[in-house]
C-alpha cells in the first residue's frame, strides 16, 4: 500500500517535471529556430533604386607658397534626409553625413585643418596612408570637443583609394556609424598616364558601402542577439544614398569600392554574374588587371574594379552570401545575407572607352626574401596575442627600413580581419598557398576567417619616432573598441621604444 502510494506520487512528480522540461525545450527550441530563421537578410529584388546615387564632392583646397595643399575638415552634427521628408540625426565632415573626397598627388605636401565641432572628443585617421605616427590620427591624436588639429605630411606612395575616419579609443564604431567617413584619393603620374576610366563622378565612381538600420527616423546601431561580430544592418547605402541608382555614359566604368561598414563583410559581384576586372586593392593598382566575378571586402578594405556596360542596360551591383564558413558563423555574422547594392543604368548610346591596359604598375611591395625577422599575431576577440589594447604599452618595436614577415592567425573564435597602420603589405601566403588574384596587390587590411593563417611581408619606411605608436587591429570596429588592437613604434636601429602618452588632447 505505502509503496504504491509513494510510487504514484513519484510518478506524478516525474510527469510534472517531464512536462516542464518538455515545455522549456519547445520554448527554447522554438526561440532558437525563430532566431535562426530570422537571422538572414536579403534585399535582393526588393530595392526600388529610386534615388540617384550621391557622389561625395571633391574637397576644395588651397596651395600655400611653400607648395602645401591645404584642406579643411569640420566634424559636425547635423540631419540627413535619407528618406524624403524624414530627418535623421547624423554626423559628417563639412556636411551632415560622410565627407568630401580629398585628392592629392604623390610628392605633394598636404595639410588638413581638422576642426571638431562635436560635443565629444574624436580623431581623424588616414587609413592606408604612409605618414609619420604623430599625424596618423589614431587614439593618441584625439581632438577634444571644440578643438583643432592640423596634421601635415608629404604623400609618398602609389596612387590609391584610401579613406579617413575617426579612431577615438573605444568609440570608433559609433563615430563611423554616425557618418564620419570619407575617401582620400592619391594620384601619381604613372597611374594618371594609364588608359583607365578616370573622370571622377562620371566613369570613375566612389562607392562607399555601409549597412544601416532605421528606428523610425533615427539610425539604430544596436547589436542584435548572438551577433558577436558587431552591428549588422538590414539594408545598404552607397555614399549615404538609400535605394541608389547611377546613370553612366561610358562603356567602361571604374568603381572604387570601399567597405565602410563597421562589421559587415560583402562579396560583390553583378546580378548577371558578369566578369569584371579588378585593377586595384587597398593601397593601389595591381601589376595587371585580373578578371573575376566576385570580390570580397571586409570592413576597411577597398577594391577598384572596371566593369563593361552594354548600351541601354540596367545592371545591379550585388553582395552575395559568403562562399566559405561554418553554418553558425555564417548565419549570425551576416554570411548568409545578400543585398542589391547599386543599380547602374547605361545610356542608350555609350562613349567608347580605351581598352584596358594589360600592364598597370610595377609593384613596390616588400619581398618576403628581404625579411630580417618574423612576428606572430593571434587574433581573438579577447585580444591580440592574448592582450587587450593598452594605450600606455608598446607591443612591438620595429626598425625603420626593415622588412619583416608577420604571421597572422585567426584564433578560432569568429571571423576577424587585420589592419596595419602606415604600411601597405604583401600577402605572401594565405593558408599555406600563394595568394589569389584579389590578394596580390597592396593591402593594409586582410580578412581572416575562422582558423585562417596568413603570412604578410611588411616594410616600415619610417620616419622613426619611438614615442608615437601606430596601431594594428581588427577592423570590425566593435572588436577594435573592445580592445582587439595593439601598438607598434618604428625606431632607428638600436633605439628603444619610448612611452606613449595617455589620451592625447585631453
Ligand atoms: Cu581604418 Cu586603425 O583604421
Ligand atoms: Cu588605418
Ligand atoms: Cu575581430
Amino acid at each position: 500500500m505505502e509503496k504504491t502510494r509513494g510510487r504514484s506520487r513519484l510518478k506524478r512528480v516525474l510527469i510534472v517535471l517531464g512536462s516542464v522540461v518538455g515545455v522549456l525545450a519547445v520554448v527554447i527550441g522554438g526561440g532558437f529556430a525563430w532566431l535562426w530563421t530570422g537571422a538572414d537578410i536579403s534585399t535582393v529584388g526588393k530595392v526600388s533604386f529610386s534615388q540617384e546615387m550621391k557622389v561625395p564632392p571633391l574637397a576644395e583646397s588651397t596651395v600655400t607658397k611653400d607648395g602645401t595643399r591645404v584642406f579643411d575638415l569640420r566634424m559636425q552634427a547635423g540631419e540627413t534626409e535619407f528618406k524624403a521628408g524624414k530627418k535623421t540625426p547624423t554626423w559628417g565632415f563639412n556636411g551632415s553625413y560622410l565627407g568630401p573626397t580629398l585628392r592629392a598627388a604623390r610628392g605633394e605636401k598636404v595639410e588638413v585643418r581638422v576642426e571638431n565641432t562635436l560635443d565629444e572628443a574624436s580623431s581623424v585617421h588616414w587609413h592606408g596612408m604612409h605618414l609619420p605616427a604623430a599625424m596618423d590620427g589614431g587614439p593618441h591624436q584625439e581632438v577634444a570637443a571644440g578643438a583643432r588639429w592640423n596634421p601635415y605630411w608629404k604623400i609618398d606612395q602609389p596612387a590609391a583609394t584610401l579613406w579617413y575616419h575617426p579612431h577615438p579609443h573605444g568609440a570608433t564604431e559609433q563615430h563611423v556609424a554616425r557618418g564620419l567617413a570619407g575617401m582620400f584619393l592619391v594620384d601619381d603620374a604613372k597611374s594618371g598616364a594609364l588608359a583607365l576610366p578616370k573622370t571622377y563622378g562620371v566613369d570613375d565612381l566612389p562607392v562607399i558601402v555601409q549597412d544601416v538600420e532605421f528606428d523610425g527616423n533615427k539610425l539604430d546601431h544596436g547589436h542584435k542577439i548572438l551577433r558577436n561580430t558587431g552591428f549588422l544592418g538590414g539594408r545598404t547605402m552607397v555614399n549615404g544614398t538609400l535605394d541608389p541608382y547611377k546613370e553612366v555614359g561610358d562603356r567602361l566604368v571604374r568603381l572604387r569600392l570601399l567597405n565602410a561598414s563597421t562589421a559587415r563583410i560583402y562579396t560583390f559581384g553583378f546580378d548577371d554574374s558578369r566578369e569584371f576586372s579588378l585593377v586595384g586593392t587597398d593601397g593601389g593598382l595591381l601589376e595587371r588587371p585580373a578578371g573575376m566575378k566576385r570580390v570580397q571586402l571586409s570592413p576597411g578594405e577597398r577594391a577598384e574594379i572596371v566593369v563593361e556596360m552594354r548600351a541601354g542596360e540596367r545592371t545591379v551591383l550585388r553582395s552575395y552570401p559568403w562562399e566559405k564558413g561554418d553554418a553558425w558563423e555564417k548565419r549570425f555574422s551576416g554570411g548568409d545575407d545578400s543585398f542589391d547594392v547599386l543599380q547602374l543604368r547605361a545610356a542608350k548610346t555609350l562613349r567608347d572607352s580605351p581598352t584596358l591596359p594589360q600592364r598597370l604598375v610595377e609593384s613596390e611591395l616588400p619581398e618576403a626574401k628581404d625579411a630580417v625577422r618574423g612576428r606572430y599575431f593571434e587574433l581573438k576577440l579577447s585580444g591580440i596575442n592574448g592582450k587587450k589594447m593598452d594605450m600606455g604599452r608598446v607591443d612591438e618595436t620595429v626598425t625603420q627600413g626593415a622588412t619583416e614577415v608577420w604571421t597572422v592567425r585567426n584564433g578560432g573564435d569568429m571571423t576577424h580581419n587585420f589592419h596595419v597602420h602606415d604600411v601597405q603589405f604583401r600577402v605572401v601566403e594565405f593558408d599555406g598557398k600563394p595568394p589569389g588574384a584579389a590578394l596580390r596587390g597592396p593591402k593594409d587590411t586582410l580578412a581572416m576567417p575562422i582558423g585562417s593563417t596568413a603570412k604578410i611581408a611588411v616594410r616600415f619606411d619610417g620616419p622613426a619616432d619611438p614615442d608615437h605608436p601606430y596601431m594594428y587591429h581588427c577592423h570590425l570596429l566593435a572588436h577594435e573598441d573592445e580592445g582587439m588592437m595593439g601598438q607598434f613604434v618604428v625606431v632607428e636601429k638600436g633605439q628603444q621604444a619610448g612611452t606613449p602618452g595617455g589620451h592625447g588632447g585631453h
